[in-house]
């Protein structure tokens, strides 16, 4: 029998949106019989920036035990799913800091041929979920990945609303039930496309 395939869900979130999110994301993916690792970004924002926002600060404090993301997740996983929080319609600062440090991987063309897929939120509706995994996907193309966006291939897409990736609006509250869904479903389809891939490349 083949392997399982290897699913890294790597994220960012300073109140714990995406945080949730990512949760799901693992949760969907492991259901889909992949191994998963769920790896946070490391933070960038100065402490005084931090410790001004107290939800930020106990964010922190709540997710200190989740793994920080290194360059052996990506080198492991078959498939990535990326998650960040829209900031001024762009992925936020700490997870392209992490992409930043992948040049080495990249160059000897380890980050190539993997499935790849993000995921968002934002804190209005039109305020740039789109826009955010579309940027991601520009680093993805660098990559040689092979881009699994939702679509509508399930018919929790149609209630989401987002056939780029799963978003949810922060302004309404935290992750619902069809945000979380979304992202259990992004993440299995991811699984079950390296899987594929996986089956196919042994044959
Ligand atoms: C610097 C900054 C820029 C942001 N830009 C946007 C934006 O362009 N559109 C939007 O709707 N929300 C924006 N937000 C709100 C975040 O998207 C929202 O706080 C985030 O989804 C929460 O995710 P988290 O709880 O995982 O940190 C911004 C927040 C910050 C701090």
């Amino acid at each position: 029998m083949m392997e399982p395939v290897n699913v890294a869900v790597i994220y960012y979130s300073a109140t714990g949106t995406v945080h949730a999110l990512a949760q799901a994301a693992a949760e969907g993916a492991e259901k889909a019989g992949a191994h998963v690792r769920l790896r946070k970004v490391a933070e960038t924002a100065p402490p005084e920036a931090i410790s001004a926002r107290p939800e930020w600060a106990q964010h922190l404090r709540d997710t200190a035990d989740v793994a920080e993301a290194a360059l052996d997740d990506l080198d492991w996983a078959d498939a990535v799913v990326f998650g960040t929080p829209t900031r001024f319609g762009n992925p936020a600062g700490p997870l392209r800091a992490f992409i930043d440090t992948t040049g080495p991987l990249w160059f000897q063309g380890r980050l190539a041929d993997k499935v790849y897929s993000a995921f968002t939120a934002s804190n209005t509706a039109h305020g740039g979920q789109e826009s955010t995994i579309l940027a991601l996907g520009n680093t993805f193309y660098h990559w040689g990945g092979i881009i699994v966006p939702p679509g509508y291939t399930d018919p929790v897409q149609f209630q989401s609303g987002n056939p780029y990736g799963a978003s949810h609006v922060t302004g309404d509250g935290p992750p619902s039930d069809v945000s979380l869904e979304a992202a259990r479903y992004q993440a299995r389809r991811v699984a079950d496309v390296a899987a594929l891939l996986k089956a196919g490349r042994a044959a």
